[in-house]
């Protein structure tokens, strides 16, 4: 299957069917013109808690709410008619107990019609997993760099490397065990994510991982250059967007102070067209 060819949304188990066959395209929405842009090359759009990031400033994911995922999970969906919607549970919302984690995962569910919710961690959350899973969500999981723990992990800094690379692998089994239909591998060495993609019998979405991996996955805003703030190694400028945005509005501005704009074409007469 690839997106090209795909009449309807696929869903969780079409994705895990994908492994080892065809490369699966992901990328992070947030807004609903995105993702129209996004929906016809997609096999999922990830509303990723990136967005409090990206679009709402924040200095990293960890103040994200419910309420903010909803919100751009909804505002996603709007846009999506071919790939699957999957959302992203925020800091705090599925840690504490399994049954928080339903609660949270429902809801999410719910309000915004996607067809999975992704979570972050390794074996240590697995219980949680099989307790997601076994009452009908399914679970992306989300290993190796994870952002969420960047105050454990010692910051942005890519993991599994050394001694560090059993634990990844361990993490890997687990959440494959505990019924997990993917699982995005981040910031991780190459030869090690290629290992988990070939061990596991779920399919790998790589973020700086390894071209081995069943699929990628980019957040939106740094491969067409729109957030600038830091770009790590891992991410591919597609395009300049922030430069070109910022050239309209400079051009904008000068136009505005020199009576330039609007002209005479932008300006209605007494007559029609009206728009
Ligand atoms: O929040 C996000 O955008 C993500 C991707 C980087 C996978 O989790």
């Amino acid at each position: 299957m690839s997106a090209t060819s795909r009449k309807s949304a696929p869903l969780p188990d079409d994705i895990r069917a994908m492994k080892g066959a065809t490369p699966i395209v992901s990328l992070t929405a947030y807004t609903t013109p995105m993702a129209e842009l996004m929906d016809p090359h997609c096999d999922f759009v990830l509303v990723g808690d990136s967005v409090g990031m990206v679009l709402h400033g924040l200095p990293n994911t960890l103040g994200v709410t419910m309420e903010m995922m909803i919100l751009h999970g909804q505002a996603v969906a709007r846009g999506l008619k071919t790939a699957m919607l999957v959302v992203d549970m925020p800091f705090g919302s599925y840690e504490e107990s399994p049954a928080q984690a339903f609660r949270n995962a429902s809801r999410l569910m719910a309000e915004t019609g996607c067809a999975a919710v992704k979570l972050e961690g390794g074996a240590h959350i697995a219980d949680t997993i099989a307790f997601l899973v076994a009452r009908g969500v399914p679970v992306m999981a989300h290993i190796g760099l994870t952002p969420q723990s960047i105050n454990t992990l010692g910051g942005y800094r890519v993991q599994g490397r050394d001694e560090g690379a059993g634990k990844v692998l361990r993490d890997a089994r687990a959440i494959a065990e505990a019924g997990a239909f993917s699982v995005v591998l981040e910031k991780l060495p190459a030869p090690l994510s290629d290992e988990i993609t070939r061990e596991i019998r779920i399919p790998t979405i790589g973020i700086g991982a390894s071209a081995g991996c069943d699929g990628q996955i980019l957040v939106h805003y740094d491969m067409l250059g729109l957030f600038t703030a830091f770009k790590p190694k891992f991410v591919k400028r597609y395009a300049h967007l922030g430069e070109e945005a910022e050239r309209a509005i400079a051009t904008y501005a000068e136009e505005v102070r020199a009576r330039a704009f609007p002209a005479e074409e932008h300006v209605y007469s007494n007559k029609a067209p009206n728009t």
